[in-house]
């Protein structure tokens, strides 16, 4: 098959590095894909939303499938487009269809989703430009932490948590009457805050069948100790070792069982993978979002510790005989440590070269913001690079991503140093 994965960051790389492995892959491709992706794939420029250039790039290459990896083509409706179009209906395509991709599109739409099949929730109500009175009424029946979330997508900025009734207040004025998040703030979500530790499940469905993958921790805030800005992530564990059987059986239940069906039931067509967000508040599992989507930098330790063949395992979602397929795991755990750039989530400089990648021993370094420029690998983002270790345990697989990490360098270079902390 001709393969064409869409995205450019650690999880394309990763996605890109597996599927290699595969034998049923003859030509790859990423659109645009990064440095790491250009070492195994065929780099193409050409921007994830920008439909018509892809279906130029599906029909000029012969494209058999595509890989679908951030949310946004998603939300704008790809696998749509596809299905719709009569020389590219045949493409298989990973990714739920546009409808199906509004549990991650619009924060209401999922809660609305969440609360039709009794899938364990924060409470919550949303409110839009018309009732702002009434949402600083809400709030005021609520304990703190406040929590905001703009509806549509807000590229992870969309979340805000807060202590002060009246700065909570400001803020949902600021997000409805003045378009703080642009588009995606003209509905809010105020939710009941949930004390718990996070993790996320994966789950893989061709839309009537599931497989549940690793659970994954995964590090948002910049600073050591949780502290700070918010990130795209900063590293991940896999597996999460608070995850016993008998949680993941909770969550099987209690959420995986009754989202894969309430897909069913609302006719929501999906092939593709389902991220969901938890908090384990006691012992009882909450959802706090949906991604139709891989976690980016989850993928990084989730994907090598899949033993499967993952083309099959696509063919499979695409046929919906993802029931005959046995997804095999790797006892290892796995982690990764993101190297990020100096001022990342805020301002940063680009185009610095990275060195020392020639020494790295026995870990997988996944490009992110990095590309190939007159020969030298230099800095094209905030996330640059998640360097992936194997361990009989997670403490060890971390000791060997840092022992890495220490023969890499560019300048400005930044990473958190406490990974897997609170575990
Ligand atoms: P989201 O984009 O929905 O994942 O939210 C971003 C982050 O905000 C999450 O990873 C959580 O750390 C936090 N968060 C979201 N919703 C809640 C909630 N109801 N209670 C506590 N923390 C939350
Ligand atoms: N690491 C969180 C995400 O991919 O949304």
């Amino acid at each position: 098959m001709n393969i064409l994965i869409l995205g450019s960051g650690g999880r394309e790389h990763t996605f890109a590095w597996k599927i290699k492995q595969s034998p049923l892959c003859e030509a790859l491709y990423v659109a645009p894909g990064n440095s790491g992706t250009a070492a195994i794939a065929e780099n193409v420029a050409i921007g994830v939303t920008d439909f018509q250039a892809i279906k130029k790039l599906v029909l000029d290459k012969k494209i058999d499938m595509v890989v679908v990896g951030p949310e946004d083509p998603l939300v704008q409706g790809i696998h749509d487009f596809f299905l719709k179009d009569n020389d590219l209906k045949s493409v298989l395509v990973i990714g739920p269809e546009k409808a199906a991709a509004e549990l991650e599109g619009s924060k209401e739409f999922a809660k609305e989703f969440m609360i039709r099949h009794n899938i364990p929730t924060a409470a919550y109500q949303s409110f839009n430009a018309s009732n702002v009175e009434a949402g600083c009424q809400f709030l005021e029946t609520l304990k703190p932490p406040y929590v905001l979330k703009a509806d549509g997508l807000a590229a992870g900025k969309g979340v805000l948590i807060l202590n002060d009734l009246n700065q909570a207040k400001a803020e949902l004025k600021s997000m409805l009457v003045d378009a703080k998040f642009g588009e995606a703030s003209t509905k809010v979500v105020i939710e009941e805050f949930l004390d718990g530790i996070e993790l996320s499940c994966f789950v893989l469905t061709d839309g009537k069948n599931y497989k549940i993958l690793p659970t994954a921790k995964d590090y948002k805030r910049i600073g050591e100790g949780d502290t700070g800005l918010n990130t795209g992530g900063m590293g991940a564990v896999s597996p999460v070792p608070f995850a016993t059987p008998e949680f993941l059986n909770k969550i099987e239940e209690l959420v995986v069982k009754p989202t894969i069906s309430g897909l069913q039931k609302d006719n929501l067509p999906y092939k593709g993978f389902v991220f969901i967000g938890l908090i384990k508040v006691g012992n009882e599992p909450k959802v706090i979002e949906y991604n139709v989507r891989m976690g980016d930098p989850e993928t990084e330790v989730v994907l090598p510790r899949l033993k499967n063949d993952l083309v099959e395992v696509f063919q499979a979602i695409s046929n919906q005989t993802l029931d005959t397929i046995n997804i095999e795991i790797d006892e290892r755990a796995a982690t990764t440590v993101m190297l990020v750039s100096g001022g990342y989530p805020e301002s940063y400089e680009k185009g610095k070269e990275i060195t020392g990648l020639n020494k790295l021993v026995d870990v997988l370094p996944f490009h992110a913001g990095a590309i190939v420029k007159e020969g030298k690998i230099i800095t094209s983002g905030g996330r640059v690079m998640a360097i992936t270790s194997y361990g009989n345990t997670y403490s060890e697989a971390l000791k060997k991503s840092y022992q890495n990490i220490d023969k890499l360098h560019f300048d400005t270079m930044y990473y958190r140093k406490d990974i897997g902390f609170d575990l």
